[in-house]
């Protein structure tokens, strides 16, 4: 896993990720970006809209 400052954490090699309530979300790739901001519209996945929330 690789946190990205300001953006998401990239895991490589999984099968699945669990969101915050456990629901298991299924990884169909060799890396997945899950969100770490918390404004993604489609969790748990990044969506790119951290690039545009301000932080602080
Ligand atoms: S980290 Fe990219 S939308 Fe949250």
């Amino acid at each position: 896993m690789r946190l990205c400052p300001g953006g998401p954490l990239l895991v490589r090699g999984a099968d699945v990720v669990r969101d915050e309530a456990g629901v298991a979300h299924a990884v169909t790739r060799p890396v997945v970006a899950v969100c770490a901001c918390g404004k993604t519209g489609r969790p748990p996945w990044c969506d790119g809209t951290h690039k545009v929330v301000r932080r602080g």
